[in-house]
């Protein structure tokens, strides 16, 4: 069993690449298990005490299409007390300004709320942005 899940939502396949990479970074299949949250069910989230959750924004502000789903359906039935959890998202800095990178924001809230730890803050110096759901420090916001 890997150590870490990984749990993502593509629809051009930008965020699944990106995923790969963790993957490969990390040391392959035995430490991170990709699965794509289209096809998961609440329960395999059990099977780590790691997740990384990468997510995609899309129609201005708003989850990935398989994101959405789940996260209306089944989210809130993972238990996720006890668990590191870190995020990642893939979006557009300029056709997006005020929107960058929401969808990573709106799931850390949701997650967070259902006791997930969040992990893994990043600057936000070397991006060019109005607005996002997505930092959560005012000491990140530079
Ligand atoms: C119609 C449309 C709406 C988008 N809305 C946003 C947005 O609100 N914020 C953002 O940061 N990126 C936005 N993007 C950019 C996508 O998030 C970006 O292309 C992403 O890499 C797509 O990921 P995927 O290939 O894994 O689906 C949008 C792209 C399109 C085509």
């Amino acid at each position: 069993m890997a150590r870490i899940g990984l749990f993502y939502g593509t629809t051009t396949g930008k965020t699944e690449m990106v995923a790969e990479s963790i993957q490969q970074e990390f040391g392959g299949e035995s430490m991170v298990a990709l699965h794509e949250i289209g096809g998961a069910e609440a329960s395999e989230f059990d099977d780590y005490d790691c997740i990384i959750v990468g997510c995609p924004t899309w129609d201005v502000g708003e989850l990935q299409s398989d994101w959405q789903g789940f996260y209306e359906e089944e989210l809130s039935r993972v238990n996720f007390g006890g668990k590191k959890v870190a995020y990642f998202g893939t979006g557009d800095q300029i056709g997006y300004p005020d929107n960058f990178q929401d969808a990573m924001g709106i799931l850390e809230e949701k997650i967070a709320g259902l006791g997930g730890k969040t992990v893994g803050y990043w600057g936000v110096d070397s991006y060019d942005f109005n607005e996002s759901r997505a930092v959560k420090r005012a000491s990140l916001w530079v």
